[in-house]
């Protein structure tokens, strides 16, 4: 038997005549050249065959009873776009004939008419439509080839996603596109989908056999009934086309991006596989990369916090003090308008901005104030702080923010004197929030003061302790922000 792939690859005619004997004729033909053939006895029933599938050619008699050839000419662009018409004529109509090339007919036969004839013209136009397709695929290669380079740029696994998805949709005209990758559990689950035309589809995929056949094979070309293997699709959203590509890291299956064509017009074949097995094998690399510079992430985060926590163990009267300070300066540089990158490292560098308080020989934990020689000692933690993170590369951006949070806007701080705009942003940011937290916790020599008595400190010091601007942003917000956290937290 052949392969049914192959049948379902060869070129599709369809004859429409209103004789019988023209239509089996033809239809025995073009069947032994290798077409696959279909006929109708006039315009309304090629127009419902051509409803139901696709057709590469059509040929059509021009008088036929119900609808004829010019009339059906007409309605196939609407259904069907890039099928091609040829017109079949007596020669008492050739006027007729050449008014129907005029509305678009590719080619026109006259009747009677030699087998060879008609057998080339439909071999020339079947070569045309190949040659207009790979022209459209080149076009389509280009700019999948610019998508995949800005997949393989991200870092973020949503973008890489919703990049996939958008392609899917634009370019390969996809109606449904579904995205899936791998859970913690050893399963699969959907990540992205996309809806092109329609808004809504029915149907499932079948997970076990998919993921089945893209272990053995490489991917999934399957259309209408045959696709039914894969994915269960409801009466209403009948399928046309599907395409499964994975996305595979050397042989390890990470998913695999589906795509749903509902339209007979669009139609996955050869040159879409290959064209989407490149986007996969690409979005298969970048996936992987954004899902380990995730985890690099997640561990990173980690790891503050928990220094973060050791660094406010050291001293029963400033527990929590790193995790507050860092809420308050995230919330003065998003204020303030910095962009998220900026943003993430103001609130590790708050989250960091003690970390020094470990190289103080001190017992922070004594009530009272400390003595002057006690606080020599303690004005050292700016420093320690820039030693201890100086070793470890990926946290040297932390620095600034860790060494200068005691400099001053009027330069008589520590440890540096620096002054004004010489002092970073960041190290200005958590001077503030630092400062707040400080008056509004209780301390070993005195109860926390309130909320509004510690913002007009920090009104009064603007300009003079604190870059006026980060205060005045500070002072602006806080009682929104603080009365938001509220109500966040019941
Ligand atoms: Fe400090």
């Amino acid at each position: 038997m052949s392969n049914p792939l192959e049948l379902e690859d060869r070129p599709r005619v369809l004859v429409v005549d209103d004789e019988k004997f023209i239509r089996d004729i033809l239809a025995d033909f073009l069947g032994l050249e290798g077409y696959f053939v279909r006929t109708a006895s006039d315009g309304v029933s090629a127009l419902d065959v051509l409803h139901a599938s696709r057709f590469d050619v059509v040929i059509s008699d021009l008088k036929m009873p119900r609808m004829g050839g010019i009339e059906l000419l007409e309605a196939i662009p609407r259904i069907s776009p890039n099928t091609l018409t040829i017109i079949m004529t007596g020669f008492g109509t050739v006027e007729t004939a050449i008014e129907a090339m005029k509305r678009g007919a590719y080619d026109y036969v006259l009747k009677p008419f030699k087998m060879d004839e008609v057998i080339h013209i439909v071999r020339r136009g079947i070569d045309k439509q190949r040659l207009a397709a790979e022209n459209l695929r080149l076009k389509e290669a280009v700019s999948l080839y610019s998508v995949s380079e800005a997949i393989s740029a991200s870092l973020s696994l949503e973008e890489i996603l919703e990049t996939i998805g958008q392609l899917a949709v634009q370019e390969m005209k996809a109606d449904v596109v579904t995205i899936w990758l791998e859970d913690r559990k050893g399963g699969f689950v959907e990540r992205h989908s996309r809806m092109g035309n329609r808004l809504q589809f029915g149907g499932q995929l079948h997970i076990d056999v998919i993921v089945q056949h893209l272990m053995n094979d490489q991917n999934i070309v399957a259309h209408g009934t045959s696709s039914e293997r894969y994915f269960a699709s409801t009466p209403d959203s009948p399928i046309v086309s599907l395409l499964v590509v994975p996305l595979k890291v050397t042989r390890r299956l990470l998913g695999w991006i589906a795509l749903v064509s509902t339209n007979h017009t669009v139609r996955f074949d050869e040159g879409h596989r290959k064209l989407f097995s490149i986007i996969g094998a690409r979005a298969a690399a970048a996936i992987e990369n954004a899902k380990l510079y995730e985890e690099l992430q997640g561990t990173f985060q980690q790891t503050i916090h928990g220094l973060a926590k050791a660094i406010d163990k050291m001293d029963r009267y400033t527990s929590g003090h790193s995790d507050r300070v860092a809420l308050y300066a995230t919330f003065l540089a998003n204020k303030l308008g910095l962009s998220e990158d900026v943003v993430a490292v103001v609130n590790q560098s708050a989250l960091m901005h003690d970390i020094g308080k470990i190289g103080c020989v001190l017992n922070l934990n004594k009530p009272g104030t400390l003595t002057q020689e006690e606080y020599e000692v303690f004005k050292k933690h700016p420093q320690y702080g820039k030693d201890i993170l100086e070793p470890i590369k990926f946290l040297h951006p932390l620095i600034p923010g860790v060494q200068l949070h005691h400099e001053r806007w009027d330069g008589k701080g520590y440890p540096l004197g620096l002054r004004g705009t010489e002092i970073p942003l960041i190290a200005r940011i958590i001077a503030v929030a630092d400062a707040y937290d400080a008056m509004t916790s209780n301390r070993a020599y005195r109860r926390a003061l309130p909320q509004d008595v510690a913002i007009g400190e920090i009104e009064r010091c603007a300009g003079t302790q604190f870059d006026p601007e980060a205060a005045l942003a500070f002072i602006e917000g806080i009682d929104e922000f603080m009365a938001n956290r509220k109500k966040l937290r019941g």
